[in-house]
């Protein structure tokens, strides 16, 4: 069975519950769905070394490649908040090095994903394009 945007959410939103994140309390999950139906989930991991944090998103992407998956990102989803009332502020958008790392996932297959950014009250749909125009990937180094 493939994954629809509610599905991909909710992978998110169950991915978060797995994060490790004692310094933030700021708990993040990430949902890949790839074309061929599957999803890979991601979960903040945070270090007592504060700055080796890896973002949900990073963590999907390590796990997706690592895995095999090469191209085929048609979707993303991420939610966020504090422990216990993760998606129910604003939208959490990815960080810089986030879209840098989803960029190069969607390269590899040529496609543009949505980025399904969820909030309390709205579900922000947007483009990786949008997030990072003019994106250097693996095209760029020749
Ligand atoms: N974080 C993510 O996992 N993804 C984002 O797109 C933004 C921030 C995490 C990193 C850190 O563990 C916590 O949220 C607070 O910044």
């Amino acid at each position: 069975m493939s994954w629809t945007r509610d599905t991909l959410i909710a992978a998110a939103r169950d991915a978060a519950r797995s994060a490790y994140a004692p310094y933030s309390n700021f708990h993040v999950g990430a949902a890949l769905g790839f074309a061929d139906g599957s999803v890979v989930t991601g979960a903040n991991v945070e270090n007592a070394s504060y700055g080796l944090t890896l973002c949900a998103e990073t963590v999907a992407v390590g796990k997706a490649l690592s895995e095999d998956w090469r191209g085929g990102l048609e979707a993303v989803a991420v939610i966020g908040g504090k422990a216990g009332a993760v998606g129910s502020g604003d939208p959490v958008t990815p960080c810089g090095r986030c879209r840098q790392m989803l960029n190069e996932v969607a390269a590899l297959g040529g496609s543009d994903p949505a980025v399904w950014c969820v909030g309390k009250s709205e579900v922000l749909e947007l483009r990786l394009s949008d997030l990072l125009p003019r994106a250097f990937g693996p095209d760029s180094l020749g």
